[in-house]
């Protein structure tokens, strides 16, 4: 037996090595697709949602090299092969018309790559990242998108064999240097590339037009008041800036100067900081100000002051000014500010993104990576999924099983590839950490008492028929809840809020509490345990409501171990039928349509709401038509205006803003995003419109000056290499 296994398996290795040449996807079996390492397709390719460029990218997890010389195919759609780390080698299609934007963004172990001659039109991005292309040769004369050849950082030869320069976008080859890299045009044609926007800067630095910052045309989220100097001499910011903080402030401000030393450092190259020149920046706290995070920035002839009520407010100003810094965005950096003075504090008190490494694991520097893109907006708390069906994803110290048994997987629906990971206690440790530095809180979730199969499949107790269920690897909703009848339940959890309340030291925890009952799943009507405690509880009815009130004895209990233990203030998904919301707690209205009635619940109990609306914060879901995730379980489109116009108040009075909002939520559940670019591009550009629905008065926003002002900020992105959705 054993023999005949090591045959096989062997058998299927020497077809994975070799190529398999078929005419397209749909001639592979699945595990031949999740086995295949090399890959020719001749025939016609399809641009469709599941057509063979997304199967090529998500279910070929480990292919290598891809040869599409003989495909019959005019176009590599828009992310085509976005972030597929483990491709090495590409020949596209002799017959090629169109690279779409972003195709092949981040496929940073791409060796080389010629663009065939009939190839028109290259788009945005197309090959931003690809780091260790060393060679690139363009045999015809497409049109060059923006940042379509940007931060190719191993690039060694460029080859052009049109005489011509082909028409490129001046951020076309964005990195490039004079002289480092060797640009290789026909015999007679090097004066006019020399001269040609996109390719002088292969010869001479690149110049810019002289830029003076207008704030109006760059800021998100826009400040709640702002006054610009415009008679006066615009502050020469290309100088060396001496940044300190205020005598009395410097021990509390340290991670501030530091931070803003960083910022200025990245935008305007090596600062000096030497108190006798350059423009004086001066960093304090200001206890007058009427709001935690409230900051003011004055920019006059004698330099910069940035002063908050604490130190987040201080580091919100920062942050504003590296967006003045930006300008257009697309040099990383203006020449001039104007003098201005700014006032500003936000509009609700938390603004966070969540994100799902249960269903796809997210490293710990990815993670880690993502913070100070969000703190660039105001976004003040990243919401960790850490448990659900398809894994658990934190060490727990009493339950090692967790980990070693539930953090590993194989496939999530159709993508036969493996997921696995978890973080250590210390990792998150050093998250925290990290994370507060950019003043971003991270809010941990443990779901319960759906959502859970992860720790039933190691745990069977924890359910009421105490069967052995292994861990899910499709997406959908499961009929396996923890038992709210049974003790074992109250000490597995609180075993594991003791180590996570240890853990984080966030004020929040979320317990998860949706998709249990609803519809109401039967899952706790023929259990003995259940039974007797609907019995001792008194509950009478078998309507079913029945459950939610065996889920709100079980929520009971948690949530007061939370607060008189551990001083946390509990979270949870709300839904409809749940109807009550313990004192304290912050409930999440996020089920499409159903927003009013999680409004209404949270002022009958007098409790604070998250706005987190499905047609207004899934950013899982696609931006528009036909964008990533392509193929999904369903899901319907959020797009960018549909973000952009959530009023997080729901058209409610000042009492109710005063009383109940608490703030927004994006989340980025991740069953179908495999990478952590693609965490980016399902985040932005809708995190930045959150961001603004969430801190800047209602009054002071529109959707025409955002778009104007989200220009500037999405050439930054794409000059610092972050992907976006660029479907808007
Ligand atoms: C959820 O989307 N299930 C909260
Ligand atoms: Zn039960």
């Amino acid at each position: 037996m054993r023999r005949l296994f090591l045959l096989s398996a062997a058998t299927l290795l020497s077809a994975a090595m070799s190529a398999q040449t078929v005419a397209r996807m749909g001639n592979l079996k699945p595990e031949q697709k999740s086995m295949a390492i090399s890959l020719k397709l001749t025939g016609e390719l399809s641009t469709d949602r599941n057509g063979d460029y997304r199967q090529m990218r998500d279910l070929c997890f480990q292919v290598r090299t891809i040869d599409l010389g003989e495909a019959q195919s005019t176009e590599i759609p828009k992310n085509a092969f976005h972030s597929r780390h483990q491709i090495e080698n590409i020949t596209l299609p002799k017959v090629l018309k169109t690279i779409g934007t972003q195709a092949f963004f981040a496929c940073d172990k791409l060796q080389a790559i010629t663009i065939p001659a009939t190839v028109e039109n290259i788009g945005a991005a197309a090959f931003s990242g690809c780091k260790s292309i060393s060679q690139l040769t363009i045999e015809g004369t497409p049109t060059i998108g923006e940042y379509a050849f940007a931060r190719l950082a191993g690039l060694k030869t460029v080859t052009v064999l049109s005489k011509v320069p082909p028409k490129a976008a001046i951020t076309a080859f964005d990195g490039v240097e004079p002289g480092s890299v060797k640009l290789i045009v026909p015999k007679g044609s090097e004066k006019a590339y020399r001269k040609a926007a996109g390719w002088s800067r292969f010869y001479t630095a690149q110049k810019w037009a002289w830029e003076v910052s207008d704030p109006t045309q760059c800021l998100v989220p826009m400040p709640q008041e702002m006054s610009l100097m415009k008679r006066a001499k615009a502050l020469n910011v290309k100088t060396a800036w001496n940044v300190y903080a205020k005598q009395g402030d410097g021990e509390k401000l340290a991670n501030e100067v530091e931070q803003a030393r960083n910022m200025l450092s990245e935008r305007i190259g090596n600062i000096v900081n030497s108190r006798q020149r350059g423009i004086e920046m001066v960093l304090s706290l200001d206890p007058t100000l009427d709001d935690d995070e409230a900051y003011t920035i004055d920019v006059d002839a004698n330099g910069v002051s940035i002063k908050g009520k604490t130190a987040r407010g201080v580091f919100w100003g920062l942050m504003t000014l590296d967006q003045i810094l930006l300008g257009s965005g697309t040099k990383p950096c203006v020449d001039a500010i104007p003098h201005l003075t700014i006032k500003d504090a936000p509009r609700t008190h938390v603004r966070e993104l969540m994100v799902d490494p249960a269903r796809t694991f997210i490293p710990l520097e990815e993670l880690k990576a993502f913070i100070p893109e969000m703190a660039r907006y105001k976004l003040n708390a990243l919401h960790l999924h850490l448990v659900d069906d398809q894994a658990w994803r934190i060490e727990i110290k009493k339950y090692p099983q967790l980990t070693e048994q539930a953090s590993s997987r194989w496939g999530q629906d159709d993508i036969q590839m493996p997921y696995k990971g978890y973080y250590t206690q210390e990792q998150m440790r050093d998250l925290v950490k990290y994370a507060a530095r950019y003043h971003v809180e991270i809010v941990p979730e443990i779901e319960m008492p759906g959502h859970e199969v992860a720790a039933i499949s190691v745990f069977p107790e924890l359910t009421c028929h105490q069967r052995q269920v292994p861990i899910r690897t499709t997406c959908g909703v499961s009929n396996e809840l923890l038992c709210p009848g049974n003790e074992f339940t109250y000490e597995f959890l609180g075993n594991v809020f003791k180590e996570i309340a240890d853990i984080f030291p966030s004020k929040y925890i979320h317990l998860g509490g949706d998709e249990a009952g609803n519809p109401a799943l039967n899952c706790w009507t023929d259990c003995p345990k259940c039974q007797a405690l609907k019995k001792k509880l008194g509950i009478t009815t078998t309507d079913r409501s029945d459950n939610w009130q065996l889920q709100g004895y079980l929520f009971d209990r948690v949530i007061e171990l939370l607060r008189d233990t551990y001083h946390k203030t509990p979270m949870f998904w709300y839904e409809t039928d749940f109807k009550k919301i313990q004192p304290g707690c912050v409930t999440f209205a996020w089920r499409h349509g159903l927003t009013n009635k999680a409004l209404e619940a949270a002022v009958e109990n007098n409790a604070r709401i998250m706005l987190c609306p499905g047609e207004h914060c899934y950013f899982d879901y696609p931006m528009a038509n036909g964008d990533m995730p392509e193929v999904n379980w369903g899901m319907p489109t959020t797009t960018l205006k549909a973000t952009y116009s959530l009023d997080p108040a729901w058209g409610h009075d000042k009492k109710f803003e005063q009383n109940n909002l608490f703030g927004v939520a994006g989340t980025l559940w991740s069953e179908c995003i495999t990478s952590p670019e693609r965490i980016y591009y399902q985040a932005y550009p809708r995190a930045i419109a959150l961001a603004e629905a969430g801190w800047s008065q209602q009054e002071n926003r529109s959707w025409e000056s955002f778009i104007k002002r989200l220009g500037a900020l999405a050439n930054d992105m794409m000059r610092r290499g972050i992907t976006f959705s660029m479907e808007y």
